[in-house]
């Protein structure tokens, strides 16, 4: 069990919830496997089946990710969307975009995928828009400007999901070290700028290390 849920919500009942849900499928475990091992940041499994349960709720057939890794959010994002849905991932790492593809292959959904090699704030301005799910989950400081340059790519009606909004506790309490406060301080100026944002009708869901949930109300 995480550490960081204990920010969250009581150490018992995360356990509690973790034991009800059902285990992901061989691939599922052996990426999250294979990223505790080497340390891999991926979405906790509840965050990644949210997302799944989104796509399919909302009928999305055009997803956009800002943090690929090895791909574990791609292949949720895909299994809640028709066969004809796609997501388009930006990555800037040679190593996880390799990694990814691997997993990709294994999971039949390459030709579903569409990774941008890059960094988002250089990728996010030259793609075309009509996404129907916007995912944020890369680096905290730039929160703020993935929401600035995606909510435009993203249709109205369309839902923006982003990771970590409570990171690990610090966000409301205080940072665990020097190097987190940089990150934390941008968090919590993302935050109240989510929540009160004029385009979206938003909220921050105790799920994982903190969902942002917002449906875009206006263009
Ligand atoms: C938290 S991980 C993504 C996890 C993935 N979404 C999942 O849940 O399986 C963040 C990823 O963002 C990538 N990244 C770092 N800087 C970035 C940037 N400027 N633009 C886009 N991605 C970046 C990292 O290499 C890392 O793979």
């Amino acid at each position: 069990m995480k550490a960081r849920v204990d920010a969250i919500i009581q150490r018992e009942q995360a356990e509690y919830l973790e034991r009800i849900h059902p285990a992901g499928d061989a691939l599922i475990s052996e990426m999250e496997a294979y990223a505790a091992e080497r340390r891999v940041p991926i979405a906790d499994r509840e965050v990644a089946l949210f997302l799944e349960i989104t796509a399919r709720a909302t009928g999305a057939r055009r997803a956009l990710e800002i943090g690929t890794a090895i791909g574990y959010s791609v292949i949720h994002l895909l299994r809640g969307m028709p066969d004809d849905g796609t997501v388009t991932t930006i990555e800037p790492n040679d190593e996880m975009i390799r990694r990814a593809g691997d997993y990709f292959e294994r999971a039949g959904v390459s030709s579903r995928v569409r990774v941008e090699r890059g960094l988002a704030l250089d990728v996010l301005p030259r793609l075309e828009g009509g996404f129907d799910l916007v995912y944020l989950d890369a680096v905290k400081e730039e929160y703020s400007d993935y929401l600035r340059l995606s909510l435009p790519l993203l249709r109205r009606g369309g839902v923006v999901i982003c990771d970590n909004l409570l990171w690990g506790g610090q966000v409301a309490g205080e940072p665990r070290s020097p190097d987190q406060s940089a990150s934390t301080e941008a968090l919590r100026r993302f935050n109240r700028e989510f929540v009160a944002h004029p385009k979206l009708r938003a909220e921050i869901l105790s799920v994982g290390d903190g969902l942002g949930y917002g449906v875009k109300i206006t263009d």
